[in-house]
């Protein structure tokens, strides 16, 4: 541009420097629109993320349920819908209840029904994690409770459960009695190298899995006990330990027992029964030997 007569030659001096001392936060600048934009979006998502839980409070006041003596469980009336998001979707929508249903401290309940009966179903409502949309819950006779605020008295495991890589519950395995006794019980010492936090969070089959979360929840020590489909996974020989030894064990020890089971062989080791059908209770029984051989029911 000099040599054309355009610029004084000292003032392309001037011209580079500037230019070279912009161009670093230029491009920051440029860089940062890309972590905006990321922002953004994650911003959006966040937000539908929340709009998901909103009017999902039952309402209830917030209790604070630790310690309370666990003697019943009442469900009055209680219903839920699952909320189909396409039109076509509404049609098929599946609704439980309404359920009408007492548990009673101690007792073993067998949860029982064809498959998409609505026993999940239950059971998610039952360890708070879906929330009723009508109905009421009465914990000990007279005091109407969100269960949410219940989970403090109650130990779960699930049908798709999953062990933490990490311990997040108020015990420690190493050097704990209980531990070593529970995981020879749930016969695993084998597969564990020792009784220490570190191996008890290695890789499982479905089945040992199953049994490890089993040792979890007894070490909780909280005094009801849900299993989805627990011995489901279990082979022939842990199946029969489950529900001839182990379950009148807990039983007889206090806990209260909700199994969701297909295993009728073993349904004489239930207190009750609780027959789920198209999303509804169409049978409660007490059971007997003589229940089970008259009874039809499937
Ligand atoms: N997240 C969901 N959204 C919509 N519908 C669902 C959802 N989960 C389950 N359902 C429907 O609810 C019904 C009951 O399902 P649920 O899982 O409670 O059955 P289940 O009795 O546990 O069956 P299984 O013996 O197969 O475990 C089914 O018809 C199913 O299609
Ligand atoms: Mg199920």
């Amino acid at each position: 541009m000099p040599e054309l007569g355009l610029l004084q030659r000292e003032d392309v001096v001037s011209y580079v420097v500037i230019l070279l001392f912009i161009s670093g936060p230029i491009n920051n600048i440029i860089n940062l629109q890309n972590i905006y934009t990321r922002l953004i979006v994650a911003n959006q998502r966040m937000n539908k993320f929340l709009d998901d839980f909103k009017g999902t409070e039952s309402g209830i006041p917030r209790q604070n349920l630790v310690g309370v003596p666990f003697q019943s469980l009442e469900f009055k009336d209680v219903k839920f819908e699952y909320e189909g998001n396409e039109e076509e979707e509404k049609e098929y929508a599946f609704t439980l209840g309404p359920v009408n249903l007492k548990i009673e401290r101690g007792e073993t309940l067998f949860v029982i029904g064809g498959n998409g009966s609505g026993k999940s179903t239950f059971i998610n409502i039952l360890t708070g994690l879906y929330i009723p949309s009508s109905g009421r819950i009465i914990l000990n006779g007279d005091t109407e409770i969100d269960l949410v605020d219940f989970q403090v008295l109650m130990t779960s495991i699930f049908t798709n459960n999953h062990i933490f890589s990490n311990n997040y519950d108020d015990y420690i395995l190493d050097d704990n009695p209980k531990y070593k006794e529970l995981v020879e019980m749930m016969e695993l010492d084998e597969v564990l190298e020792d009784f220490t936090e570190k191996s008890a969070r290695r890789k499982y089959s479905k089945g040992q899995g199953k049994r490890m979360s089993m040792i979890f929840a007894l070490l909780e020590e909280k005094p009801i006990l849900v299993l989805d489909e627990w011995a489901a996974d279990q082979d022939p020989h842990f199946r029969k330990y489950f529900y001839e030894e182990l379950v009148p064990n807990l039983k007889a020890r206090g806990k209260t027992i909700i199994a969701v089971t297909h295993d009728d062989i073993y349904f004489k080791y239930a207190d009750r029964i609780v027959k789920f059908d198209y999303g509804q209770v169409v049978k409660n029984f007490s059971v007997n030997e003589e229940v089970l051989k008259t009874e039809s029911i499937w």
